[in-house]
């Protein structure tokens, strides 16, 4: 099998939801389960940020404000980050795209290798538990892996379940005031799209309350369906 044939039948998955949804938390698990690649646009610019590229320099207020990034920046950084070989396998789309201009940018990519978005999945939640959500959230910096206080504590206190690190962070974005806002641009930006993809017959909605061991067994399913 040529590498231009793998990459038109790798599989092509979108994680829809508004902040707290559990967009990431799912992808890692998807991205074990399938062998697929976790995409966040949310962590190739907090990256970009750290390293303090033009894109992080531009970025970073915007991040901190609760406020989307420029389509514009964003794209070159997904179109630059799907071009990369492991993204052959398939990728899982996790924050991305989030307004129609990305949405279509999206689709022009996708023409040129031949690949079509098998599922592009709307985590349904309520916005009032994505406050809680948000304020616990704490991440191993080794490794990514995402906790929560209370929701999702590790087995042993301050030692990462997965890498045995060390070194939690907490993001600068994960406060009341800045989660207000971030919700606020979802809907008005980002949750058009459910009705984008829904005309595409590409929609899936899976109802991302409760358990988490649960909706990833949902979404497990789903997925299986999508790409096979
Ligand atoms: P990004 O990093 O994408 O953040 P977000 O969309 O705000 O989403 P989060 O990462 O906060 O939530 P999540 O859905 O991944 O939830 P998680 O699984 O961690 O974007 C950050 C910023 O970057 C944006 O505000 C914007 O400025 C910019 N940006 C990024 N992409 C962009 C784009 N395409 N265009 C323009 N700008 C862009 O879960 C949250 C917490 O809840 C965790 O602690 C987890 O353990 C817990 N949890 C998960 N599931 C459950 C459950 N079922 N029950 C209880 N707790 C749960």
């Amino acid at each position: 099998m040529d590498a231009a044939h793998t990459a038109s039948t790798a599989p092509i998955l979108i994680l829809l939801g508004p902040p707290g949804a559990g967009k990431g938390t799912q992808a890692r698990v998807l991205e074990q389960k399938f062998g697929l690649v976790q995409l966040s646009t949310g962590d190739l610019l907090r990256a970009a940020v750290i390293a303090g590229t033009d894109a992080g320099k531009a970025a970073k207020a915007v991040m901190e404000a609760g406020d989307l990034v420029s389509d514009a920046i964003v794209i070159n950084i997904l179109r630059d980050r799907l071009a990369e070989p492991d993204c052959a396998k398939g990728v899982i789309l996790d924050g991305f795209p989030r307004t129609t201009v990305q949405a279509k940018a999206l689709d022009a990519l996708l023409s040129e290798t031949g690949q079509r978005i098998n599922a592009a999945i709307s985590l349904e939640v309520d916005d009032r538990e994505m406050v809680t959500r948000i304020s616990g959230r704490f991440t191993c910096a080794g490794c990514g892996e995402g906790y929560h206080d209370s929701f999702k504590p590790t087995t042993r206190a301050g030692i990462c379940d997965t890498c045995g690190g060390t070194d939690m962070t907490r993001r600068a974005d994960d406060n009341a005031e800045t989660v207000g806002q971030r919700l606020d641009a979802y809907h008005a930006q980002t949750a058009p799209l459910i009705s984008y993809y829904a005309r595409k017959n590409a929609l899936k909605n899976v109802d991302a309350m409760g358990d988490i061991a649960r909706i990833s067994k949902d979404l497990a399913a789903l997925v299986a369906h999508a790409t096979a």
